[in-house]
């Protein structure tokens, strides 16, 4: 479970308040969630023999003897509070959810105890313009991000449940008939859950799947209807994608549409956008058959790839306000407070703790800011302050500090952030 420290922090909140600006714009909403649900709500909603529920997820008896477990996922507990809460009779909900999850995984580099998922979920559309929209809101999403390049789209479709079932039986046949080339994960998937068998990145197995029995062949009319005119739009789109005929998932309630956002620059954890459509889900947990569709974004995966992309995290200030002597000191908080009201974004560090013009310099300079603002008696006096750009070669000026504020506005959008 890693502690994220505030460069970590900085970039992950970037990426949550673009996300977030990005699906509001598109009139989603959010939803906070407790950590906490019932056991029984993953292992009835994810599957009893997924890896999640079998072995990944961090459950306890609270003081009742009720077994709880701290959420694995999003998705199951969005579907127990819209139920709960009748939401979709008031018709079709877009939501949006943030925050940590917990799978008990081997921990690695892009795998994590704990980890943060950006979550968009909804309910009530059947169909594929919902679809086309969540996998835009996603493309906007890594083109605000600088990271377009570093993804691939992968799409498929688990078809409906006749074809998903004539595809188990053609898929178990087949997988019986080279037992001898299956590991021991795939022996045991074979008996539970062998569409997951297909999900192996065993080497040795690579030939023998690509020729087992595919999904697409299995499709029903309407289910093949749907992905084409998903990916008629996409096409239409400009969003490029490619039919991973494999892809099947590591949860049990999807149907239809899955797709998931892959790179190469992460090493073996390369999936950072995962979804799909759960049309099932609903009416399996006791609410009304409702379909819905969703994704879930792997917070620190895609932050990794903005700094593969060259995103950094914002310096500390923008300004920095250095103090020498006691008038000075005081001036100095006074003057602060005028800026923060004339400029309310504007991160402004005082200087604290004293210390040399050298050193308050220093100091101003590990901050990141891009300009000092230098308070001395002789500045006092004449209700000036000295600005000194501290990443170009301009010389320091005086600054009437009546006009501080607009001098500050001005030169922000003229210099360029620090890198
Ligand atoms: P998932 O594929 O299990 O799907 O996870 C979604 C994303 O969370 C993954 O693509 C990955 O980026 C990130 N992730 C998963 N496990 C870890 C981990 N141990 N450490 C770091 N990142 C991780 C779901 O959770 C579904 N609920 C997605 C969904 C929403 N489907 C429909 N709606």
């Amino acid at each position: 479970m890693p502690d994220l420290l505030p460069d970590a922090c900085n970039i992950q909140s970037q990426l949550i308040r673009a996300a977030a600006e990005i699906v509001e714009s598109y009139g989603f909403r959010e939803i906070r969630l407790p950590l906490l649900e019932k056991t029984e709500l993953f292992a009835r909603s994810i599957g009893e023999v997924t890896d999640i529920v079998e072995k990944e997820m961090y459950s306890f008896d609270d003081r009742n003897g009720e077994s709880m477990t701290l959420r694995p996922e999003a998705t199951a507990g969005v579907v127990r509070a819209v139920i709960q809460h009748s939401l979709v009779h008031a018709g079709p909900q877009k939501l949006w959810l943030a925050g940590p999850m917990f799978r008990y995984e081997r921990p690695q580099k892009g795998r994590y105890r704990q980890f943060d998922q950006f979550n968009v979920e909804a309910f009530g559309l059947e169909g594929p313009d919902i679809d086309v929209e969540l996998i835009a809101i996603s493309a906007r999403l890594w083109k605000r991000l600088g990271v377009t390049d570093l993804l691939t789209l992968e799409l498929n479709s688990l078809g409906d449940g006749a074809g998903r079932q004539r595809h188990r039986e053609a898929l178990v046949d087949y997988l019986r008939g080279h037992a001898d080339l299956l590991d021991a994960d795939a022996t045991r998937r074979l008996e539970t859950n062998p569409l997951r068998v297909l999900d192996s990145k065993n080497p040795a197995m690579q030939d023998m799947l690509a020729a087992a029995p595919q999904l697409p062949d299995y499709w029903d009319d309407a289910s093949r209807e749907h992905f084409e005119t998903l990916t008629g739009r996409l096409d239409a789109l400009g969003i490029a994608w490619t039919l991973n005929p494999r892809l099947v998932r590591g949860l049990d309630y999807y149907s239809r549409t899955v797709f998931e956002w892959t790179t190469t620059a992460l090493g073996a954890q390369n999936a950072v956008c995962s979804g799909g459509r759960y049309d099932g889900l609903v009416e399996q947990l006791g609410g009304k058959p409702t379909p819905a569709v969703g994704f879930a974004i792997g917070v620190a995966r895609l932050a990794a790839l903005m700094e593969a992309g060259g995103t950094t995290a914002q310096p500390v200030a923008d300004v920095y306000l250095a103090a020498l002597g006691d008038a000075a000191d005081a001036a100095a908080v006074v003057l602060a407070e005028r800026l923060r009201d004339a400029l309310p974004g504007l991160r402004l560090v005082v200087n604290a703790g004293g210390g040399s013009f050298k050193a308050q310099l220093k100091r101003a300079d590990r901050s990141g800011a891009r300009f000092a603002l230098i308070l001395g008696d002789a500045e006092v006096e004449s209700a000036t302050v000295q600005l000194k750009p501290l990443r170009t070669h301009e010389e320091q000026e005086a600054v009437a500090q009546s006009a501080l504020a607009d001098t500050i506005r001005e030169r922000m959008q003229a210099t360029p952030a620090a890198a």
